[in-house]
């Protein structure tokens, strides 16, 4: 089996339900992942939830409840139903509490402590159970509110809690030399550019061994240390195996030479530091691949802040797609925000662009074209004959669209996909105002030429079609089986998006219901 593009996300915890900042990651991801399918190359989402460590427990506790029941209860009830909220189309979802994430987990534990990579030690620092993470005192900022005189996390705005540890450690700090050689090595191994130079000066100035295990006298929900049953695995190197237990490592070797290393690893900025630092070195340790490429994307913001779980900040994401439906919310957020800056949601420019953008740009273009086939041909797909200057000029615009709009999503600008594969929608709407086909119509001489426009549009609404499938693919589904009765979106591969072959001639269009309804205020 040959190796497929695999992405991931994060795996979220589970100490609330998600937000509209958790459904952009996974968002962000699937547009990718289903860009490579659509490539023709076979492609590959894990997802999942990250289970273990005191934030869930306590979360589970303060909610007069055991962790197990709690971690179950918002599975079942709130993360799993948003991959349906939001159309993701991910090929596996993994919980830290399975089995084959446990025994994996322990597997490679072992296989580092065998080897010398870990070994037992003191530890005290400040600890910031939000991030569940020691903090430095340059991570620190002055508290504000209830927390005035207090030191708090910058992210969090909470006090961090001084500990006092005797436990395993990961030895993190032999690999600053291989890291700043891989980060070198591989220009594009973190993503965008301002997160990779954020990392490398951080792993310049030094790192310090990882604490990768908890005493059990504080508290136990976690996975056990294999050869210490007193201890049990710090949350963070529970969850970054997540990617390699998921994938197989530990018990399907075939499965894991088709996806391991991943292409992606999609993250928020908050958390590149584990991904572009603790968990290569970790890959490193285990003579492992490091992933081809980690993305820390930025956050929505809430009055200038991160919208958070923990502050309960959050918008929930049903609350967008109720109204404006699951295509909307995956177009908003991948055009709105440039992929890697931070960006603020607002209802007010979320319906402005859905009217403007979604209703009267694309879903209009293609609901009259249509309408005008079925007026003047009956709805049967006229023939083109021989291509005029504008007609050739429409050609040239997708054929630019499609070839833009690959290159972004190699450099994994989504919005700039988005934004170059829109060009043709301008194109074409642009096109039919000057060609005017009803004005043609009226003249019996000019029928040829009728068609000619028709068939035009109609081919550039097929090359529209397969680009926007990623983005969109509950519309573009729709609009493909109205212009391309009984061919499958899903076959056709993106590079050949705009080689004016899609639409047949002669065939009888399907019906087209309003692919973006207009949505009262
Ligand atoms: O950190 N804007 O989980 P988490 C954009 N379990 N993205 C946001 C966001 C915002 N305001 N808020 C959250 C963890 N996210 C760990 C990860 S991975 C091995 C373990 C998204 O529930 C974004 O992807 O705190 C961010 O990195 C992630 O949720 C953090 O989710
Ligand atoms: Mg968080």
């Amino acid at each position: 089996m040959s190796k497929s593009f695999y992405v991931t996300t994060p795996i979220f915890y589970v100490n609330d339900a998600p937000h509209i900042g958790h459904a952009y990651t996974e968002v962000a991801a699937d547009v990718l992942t289903r860009w490579h399918a659509q490539r023709g190359e076979g492609s590959y989402l894990l997802t999942g939830t990250d289970e273990h460590g005191e934030k869930v427990l306590r979360t589970a506790l303060g909610n007069n409840t055991d962790p197990k029941s709690w971690t179950d209860k918002l599975v079942t009830e709130s993360w799993l139903p948003l991959l349906q909220t939001i159309d993701i189309d991910n090929q596996d979802f993994i919980r830290t509490t399975e089995e084959r994430h446990k025994s994996a987990v322990q597997k490679f534990l072992q296989q580092l402590y065998d080897t010398g990579f870990i070994y037992q030690g003191s530890f005290q620092g400040n600890y910031c159970v939000g991030c569940e993470e020691y903090k430095n005192e340059g991570d620190l900022i002055d508290g504000s509110g209830d927390y005035v005189g207090e030191r708090v996390c910058a992210i969090h705005s909470k006090p961090v809690e001084k500990l006092n540890e005797t436990n395993y450690f990961f030895k993190l700090s032999e690999f600053q030399d291989k890291l700043l050689a891989h980060y070198e090595a591989n220009p594009t191994f973190i993503q965008p550019d301002s997160a990779r130079n954020e990392v490398v000066s951080f792993v310049r100035s030094g790192l310090s061994d990882l604490s990768i295990s908890r005493s059990k006298e504080r508290f136990d929900w976690g996975i056990d240390i294999p050869w210490d049953d007193s201890h049990i695995t710090y949350v963070w190197f529970d969850a970054l195996l997540n990617y390699v237990t998921a994938a197989g490592w530990a018990d399907d070797p075939e499965k894991f030479a088709t996806l391991w290393p991943a292409d992606i690893q999609v993250v928020g900025k908050d958390i590149l530091r584990f991904h572009a630092v603790i968990w290569p070195a970790m890959l490193m340790a285990a003579g492992l691949q490091p992933p081809k490429q980690v993305f820390g994307h930025g956050w929505l913001l809430v009055g200038g802040e991160k919208m958070s779980k923990s502050k309960l900040t959050g918008i929930a994401p049903n609350q967008i797609t109720d109204q404006f439906g699951s295509d909307a919310f995956r177009y908003y957020f991948m055009k709105a925000i440039g992929f890697g800056s931070d960006g603020s949601f607002s209802w007010e420019d979320l319906n402005a662009r859905y009217h403007a953008e979604l209703a009267n740009g694309f879903g209009n273009l293609a609901s009259r074209t249509i309408a005008m086939v079925n007026r003047y041909f009956d709805g049967v797909v006229p023939a083109a004959s021989s291509l005029t200057e504008a007609d050739q000029q429409v050609v040239a615009v997708a054929k630019a669209a499609v070839s833009g709009a690959e290159t972004a999503i190699d450099k994994v600008q989504i919005h700039e996909a988005i934004a170059k594969s829109w060009t043709l929608v301008d194109e074409l709407n642009n096109y039919i105002t000057v060609q005017e086909p009803w004005v043609l119509a009226k003249d019996e001489t000019k029928r040829d030429r009728l068609a000619t426009v028709l068939n035009t549009a109609l081919q550039g609404i097929s090359t529209l079609s397969v680009l926007f499938a990623p983005v969109m693919p509950k519309a573009t589904k729709k609009l493909y089986a109205a212009i391309c009765p009984g061919q499958d979106l899903a076959a056709v591969k993106i590079q050949l998006a705009a080689d004016w072959n899609l639409v047949s001639t002669g065939t009888k269009l399907g019906e087209l219901e309003v692919l973006f309804p207009r949505v009262e205020e």
